[in-house]
Order: C-alpha cells, then sequence, then structure tokens
C-alpha cells in the first residue's frame, strides 16, 4: 500500500512500537535508568541519550569485553554512562567528558544516585582539551558529543589505545544525511573524514550497525584496535 504524504512518520512509529514491545520482554522495567531520563527531563536536558536497547547494547559489549577502563566523550546526563558503568567490574574506572556545565552537574547529580561515583569521573570541558590530561589505557573509548570532532577523537583514541581495544561511535549515519554530498554540516563533513581515517587506519578493523528504533534512523560504527 502507498504511504499518503503526511503519513512519512509511519516507519518511525513502527520503529517504536518494535522498540516498546521489544523493551519488554528484552529490558524490562528499569527504575535506575528511568529516574536518570526522568531527572534529564526535569533539567530540561534535549532528549538525545541513546535508548534502553543501545544502553543495553553497550552494557553487554562492556561485559563482554571485560572492559574495566573506559572514555566516553559526551555525558549529557549520564544516561548512556551509567548504562556502561553498571557493567564495570568492582576495580574498573570510567572517565567521561562534557563540556556543557549544567549536563555534568545533572550527570554528576544521577552518577551518585547511581551508585557510581567512586568509579566515575565527570571531566568538564572541551573533549579535546580533556583528552590529553587522561594518562591511561583504555579497554572501550565511545564517542557521542560533538561529531565533527570525531576524527580527532580517534587519534586520541588511538594514543591512549592497546591491542584489543574497541571503539565505538554513535551517530554515524543521521537519517542517511551522511550521503548528502552537497551537506553544509560540518558534522557530517566531521563524520565523512572519520570513515577515510578507518578506511585507511591498518591499526583498526571496523564496522558499523544501522540503527532504528525510537531515537530515529541512524547507527554505530565499532572498531577494534589490532595492533
Ligand atoms: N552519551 C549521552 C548523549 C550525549 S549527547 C547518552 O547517550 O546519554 C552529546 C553531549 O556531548 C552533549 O551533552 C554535549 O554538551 C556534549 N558535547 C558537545 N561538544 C562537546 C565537546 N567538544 N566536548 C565534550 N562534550 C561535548
Ligand atoms: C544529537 C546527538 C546525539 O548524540 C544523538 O544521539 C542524537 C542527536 C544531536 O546533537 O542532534
Ligand atoms: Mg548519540
Amino acid at each position: 500500500m502507498l504511504v499518503e504524504k503526511g503519513d512519512w512518520n509511519i516507519m518511525e512509529n513502527l520503529w517504536k512500537r518494535v522498540d516498546d514491545y521489544l523493551n519488554n520482554q528484552c529490558i524490562k522495567s528499569d527504575l535506575l535508568m528511568e529516574s536518570i531520563l526522568q531527572s534529564n527531563k526535569e533539567a530540561g536536558l534535549p532528549s538525545i541519550d541513546v535508548s534502553p536497547s543501545q544502553g543495553k547494547f553497550l552494557y553487554l559489549l562492556v561485559k563482554m569485553i571485560q572492559a574495566k577502563y573506559f572514555l566516553d566523550i559526551g555525558t549529557l546526563g549520564g544516561y548512556s554512562t551509567v548504562w556502561m558503568a553498571r557493567a564495570l567490574p568492582e576495580d574498573g574506572y570510567l572517565f567521561t567528558l562534557e563540556s556543557n556545565e549544567t549536563h555534568a552537574k545533572v550527570a554528576r547529580k544521577n552518577i551518585f544516585q547511581a551508585g557510581f561515583e567512586d568509579q566515575v569521573e565527570v571531566i568538564v570541558g572541551k573533549a579535546i582539551d580533556a583528552l590529553p590530561t587522561l594518562n591511561h589505557t583504555f579497554d572501550l573509548a565511545f564517542f557521542d558529543a560533538d561529531k565533527e570532532n570525531n576524527p580527532k577523537y580517534l587519534e586520541w583514541a588511538l594514543k591512549l589505545s592497546k591491542q584489543g581495544t574497541v571503539i565505538v561511535a554513535d551517530n554515524v549515519v543521521r537519517d542517511g544525511k551522511i550521503l548528502y554530498n552537497e551537506s553544509d554540516d560540518p558534522r557530517i563533513h566531521g563524520l565523512r573524514t572519520f570513515f577515510d581515517m578507518i578506511a585507511k587506519e591498518e591499526r583498526i578493523e571496523a564496522t558499523f550497525m544501522q540503527t532504528v528504533g525510537e531515537k530515529g534512523y541512524d547507527g554505530f560504527l565499532i572498531g577494534r584496535i589490532k595492533s
């Protein structure tokens, strides 16, 4: 059946309904994570956190690779941060970088209420200024901040990596806008440069996953450092 003009959100409604249905089967009610979303909403933060199924994907990934130290760029209210922190071993540690002071304040409160204040450090400031101060080798890096700087974040992640380090980047498809030849959006150009670097970079093996759901149509880049 053809779709009428004005009905273009039909797909998005379907994706959202499938998310709602499967969230119930796989993720179940999660009061802690829901309270973080509520506190973000009360503080007026934009609702651009990862979705519950994506948050749980990150959580499972941390468990699967037994990540101990990780780097999280773009905290917002700490929703994805807390998903990942919940998978940390007792001696694990997470640095999360956030440039917006209000976002960082809300995140600190959420992280405290989730009980991770001893394992999570929120560093306020532009990620590009904070990265040179980190003297750690990370098992996992998650990029979810200003996409125009993903190329720089990749350079830093490579410096702070070892064999087996996993790099995940959010929002690499952006409704397919990654393809718009004449895009004047610096984020799209940043993402293309980022993929060009991945293409040439011998030290990384990578793939991507296109995603649909309540957060629309987007995708993750997933890479692993070979050496
Ligand atoms: N990872 C979060 C969502 C992050 S939204 C989650 O899923 O819950 C992107 C965040 O990156 C915003 O809070 C924004 O303020 C922050 N940001 C944007 N530019 C930044 C920069 N240069 N350095 C650090 N953080 C930045
Ligand atoms: C935006 C940022 C995100 O990290 C996201 O998941 C969705 C949207 C944004 O800046 O518009
Ligand atoms: Mg994102």
